[in-house]
């Protein structure tokens, strides 16, 4: 792109000051940051300004999760089900590992974070030790998906490797990279992170099946013959991963997709709910749960909107390949964000001084015709690291693994 069709796309945004230091930038520099301004889509910043708009919600009513007792009866049949998918090589796990992690605040990616207290046990170290259960009772490998974004791939792939993939077979593994969204202020004007780079974080979870798309990676799944991917978050580290009894009960049942919840702990936890809006499966952020729904009950007196996803689904790639061109919702998170000011000196803020624009998994949701809530007990299940102290830290966790018998 030359500076004139730079500058004139820049105008089109009100993004003109993104230029503001290129006569300084090297000749390599100046034609980075062209290329930079060429493929950013500076079409999001317009969400900031759209906000309320997307906030606004369908009619939500309840959704009915398959609950322990009823799994626990149908457990042996589920479970042959899902180990037979697995077998025929039918399941992949996607690593949701693109994140900054920014609430954990270390440098590394998260994976990467060393949990152990007698010895070193990383964070992708247990997710793979949860999977590799699945691998010694199907007697199969699941192929391995990991999501990393431009932050942190280098780091997370040479990690890997050094760890020698924590014993995984590094055949079944296969990385991709997500997308990355401008940054910018309250007012919607992009952060430069250095004079001649447009300040960027990745896009959300939600893009994580076009990125797969982009780089050929869910076309080759395709061709390996995987019919549904297990997508799950980086954190949580007690989760099953291509749990046989789970994908059983969502391939019996014949779902697009299928959610594992838990029971909430308090009306008002920090989770998203999952429900009905407008007659389709969706989400209710913890934020956007009114009193009134909290308070709601269903026939048998139990909270109506009791179930939390817990960001660990299994999606039928037939009925991914039918969205995948659809746009999903952007969210507007206000986040801490490095920038140039206006002497062109570095500032690392302390507070949030404005916004990211990410696409989320949980609208994917939405799109799909069919889910089925698929309740997992959260002591055995849930043990999710946001934050270093605290409520979901890694203390809570940690603890969790002890009540489970993992020595940490
Ligand atoms: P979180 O919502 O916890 O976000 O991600 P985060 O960016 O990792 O952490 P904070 O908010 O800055 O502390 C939930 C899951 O989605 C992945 C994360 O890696 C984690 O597994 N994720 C999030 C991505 O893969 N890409 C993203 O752009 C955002």
């Amino acid at each position: 792109m030359s500076y004139e069709e730079a500058l004139k796309k820049l105008k089109d945004y009100g993004q003109e000051h993104v230029l503001a230091h290129y006569g300084e930038l090297s000749e390599t520099e100046k034609e980075n940051l062209l290329t930079q301004i060429e493929i950013t889509d500076f079409s999001v910043l317009l969400a900031c300004k759209e906000d309320k708009k997307a906030a606004e919600r369908g009619e939500i009513t309840p959704l009915a999760a398959m609950q322990l007792p009823e799994i626990e009866e149908k457990r042996e049949k589920f479970q042959a089900i899902g180990l037979e998918t697995i077998r025929k090589g039918k399941v992949g796990a996607v690593l949701l590992a693109g994140g900054m992690g920014t609430r954990l605040g270390s440098d590394d990616p998260k994976g990467m974070y060393n949990i152990g207290l007698t010895k070193e046990v990383y964070i992708f170290q247990r997710l793979i030790e949860n999977l590799m259960d699945v691998v010694e009772m199907s007697g199969s490998w699941v192929p391995l998906y990991v999501m990393t974004s431009d932050k942190n791939h280098e780091a997370t792939v040479s990690f890997l490797k050094d760890k020698d993939y924590f014993g995984y077979n590094k055949d079944y593994v296969t990385f991709f990279m997500q997308e990355m969204a401008p940054a910018s202020d309250y007012d919607g004007k992009v952060y430069m992170e250095e004079k001649g780079k447009i300040s960027t974080s990745p896009n959300g979870n939600g893009g994580w099946y076009s990125s797969m798309y982009k780089w050929g990676v869910a076309e080759k799944a395709m061709e390996d013959g995987v019919e549904y991917l297990n997508v799950f978050a980086v954190d949580n580290v007690l989760q099953r991963i291509a749990d046989p009894c789970f994908v059983g009960a969502v391939v019996d049942g014949g779902y697009a997709v299928g959610a594992k919840v838990v029971k909430k702990c308090a009306p008002d936890e920090k989770i998203g709910v999952i429900c009905l809006e407008d007659g389709r499966p969706s989400i209710v952020e913890y934020y956007e749960l009114t009193q009134e729904l909290m308070n709601a009950r269903d026939e048998k007196g139990d909270p109506a909107y009791y179930f939390g996803v817990i960001l660990n689904y299994l999606f039928r790639i037939a009925d991914l390949e039918k969205i995948r061109e659809k746009k999903l919702p952007l969210h507007v998170v206000e986040k801490k964000i490095p920038h140039l000011d206006e002497k062109g000196e570095l500032v690392k803020p302390d507070a949030p001084n404005g916004y990211k624009f990410e696409q989320l998994v949980l609208d994917m949701i939405h799109e799909l015709d069919g889910c089925l809530p698929f309740e997992v007990e959260r002591g055995r299940e849930f043990a999710p690291i946001k934050n270093k102290t605290g409520i979901d830290s890694v203390e809570s966790a940690r603890a969790l693994c002890k009540e489970n018998g993992i020595q940490l």
